[in-house]
C-alpha cells in the first residue's frame, strides 16, 4: 500500500478543498493519506481587517514564520511515497504557516522523497513558488509537479474582490457587481485530473520524475518581470517596516499600502519596460522562467 502525506494550512477552507480533491483520487485506489495541518501558537485572524492584513506584511516578504505548535507538525510516519505540500501565497511568498512547517525538523520527512506543490490564491504566484523550491530542496525533497489553481474571475477583478474577500470574509461584496472572490467550485473540482493521474503512477510503481509534465501550472511570462519588481520594492518596504515599531510602524504600513494603490498607474510603462528587458537580456530572462518549472 502507498502512502500519502498532505500537508495544508487553509483559513477559509479553499486551499484545503482543492487539496482534497487532488488527493481524493489517491484514496480510492487504495492509497493511506495521512493530514498534517500546520498551526501557528498564535492564530492568523480570519478575516483579516485591515491592520492584520498589513501586519503580516514584512514577515511574509522576509520568509520570517511565526512559532509553531509542535504537535501540528509532525506526521505519522516516518516515510512517505509521496507529499502533497499545499501553500497559498501571502505577499508574493508562501504562506508563513507552511514556510514554519518547512524550516521545522518535522520537514525531514521530505528527504529523499517526491514531492508535489499544490497552490491556489489570486493569481501572483511564480516568486512564491521560487521561494518554496529552495524550502523543498533544503530538506532533501523531489519537487516532481507544481498544480495551480488561481482565483476564478477576471485579473482586474480580483484585483479588488480578492482582497476585500481576506480583509472582510465577504466573496461577493453589497454591489454583487464582480464575481464572486477564489477558486470556483468548477475549477477546483478539475484537480480531480491531476489527481488521477498522480494515483495511477504513483500504485503503477515508485514516483520519478514527473507526471504533469508541467500541465498543470503554465507559465505566466507575462508576470515574471512585474513580480521581480514588486518583489524588489517588497524587499525594501518589509525592511524599514520591520525596523520600526508602534505608531511608525502603523503609519508606515499605510504608507507602503498606499504605495502599492498608487503604483497602478505605472502598469503601462512597467509593461513597456518589460518588453525592452525581455528582448535585450533574453538569456537573463529565459534564467526567470527556468526557475518556475518543477
Ligand atoms: C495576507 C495575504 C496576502 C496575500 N497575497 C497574495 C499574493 O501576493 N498573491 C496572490 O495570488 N494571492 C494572495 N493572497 C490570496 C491567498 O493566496 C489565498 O488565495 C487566500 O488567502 C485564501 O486562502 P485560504 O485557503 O487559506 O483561505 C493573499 C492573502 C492574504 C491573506
Amino acid at each position: 500500500m502507498k502512502r500519502v502525506l498532505l500537508v495544508c494550512y487553509s483559513q477559509s477552507g479553499q486551499l484545503r478543498r482543492c487539496a482534497d480533491t487532488l488527493v481524493a483520487p489517491m484514496r480510492e485506489a487504495g492509497c493511506e493519506v495521512d493530514v498534517v495541518v500546520p498551526q501557528p501558537k498564535t492564530p492568523y485572524p480570519w478575516p483579516w481587517g485591515f491592520s492584520g492584513f498589513l501586519s503580516v506584511f514584512p514577515e511574509c516578504v522576509k520568509g520570517t514564520p511565526p512559532e509553531m505548535v509542535p504537535e501540528s507538525l509532525q506526521a505519522p510516519q516516518e516515510q512517505y511515497d509521496l507529499v502533497v505540500l499545499a501553500y497559498q501565497v501571502w505577499y508574493l511568498a508562501p504562506a508563513l504557516p507552511i514556510v514554519g512547517w518547512l524550516q521545522s525538523g518535522a520537514a525531514k520527512v521530505l528527504n529523499d522523497t517526491p514531492v508535489v506543490a499544490l497552490c491556489a490564491c489570486r493569481n501572483m504566484w511564480q516568486r512564491a513558488f521560487v521561494a518554496l523550491k529552495k524550502l523543498v530542496s533544503a530538506k532533501g525533497g523531489r519537487l516532481i509537479d507544481h498544480v495551480v489553481r488561481e482565483d476564478s474571475g477576471p485579473a482586474w477583478a480580483t484585483f479588488w474582490s480578492t482582497p476585500r474577500w481576506v480583509v472582510t470574509g465577504d466573496k461577493v461584496g453589497a454591489t454583487g457587481l464582480l464575481p464572486p472572490a477564489g477558486v470556483n467550485d468548477a475549477d477546483i473540482a478539475t484537480l480531480a485530473q491531476p489527481g488521477a493521474q498522480l494515483a495511477a503512477a504513483l500504485t503503477a510503481g515508485a514516483l520519478g520524475g514527473s507526471v504533469l509534465n508541467g500541465s498543470e501550472a503554465p507559465i505566466k511570462r507575462e508576470f515574471v518581470i512585474p513580480e521581480l519588481v514588486a518583489r524588489f520594492f517588497f524587499e525594501r518596504w518589509a525592511s524599514v517596516i520591520a525596523g520600526s515599531a508602534g505608531r511608525s510602524r502603523w503609519w508606515l504600513s499605510r504608507a507602503f499600502f498606499f504605495s502599492l494603490c498608487s503604483s497602478v498607474p505605472l502598469l503601462i510603462p512597467a509593461a513597456v519596460f518589460a518588453l525592452v528587458i525581455r528582448l535585450f537580456a533574453r538569456g537573463w530572462f529565459q534564467g526567470k522562467v527556468d526557475e518556475l518549472t518543477a
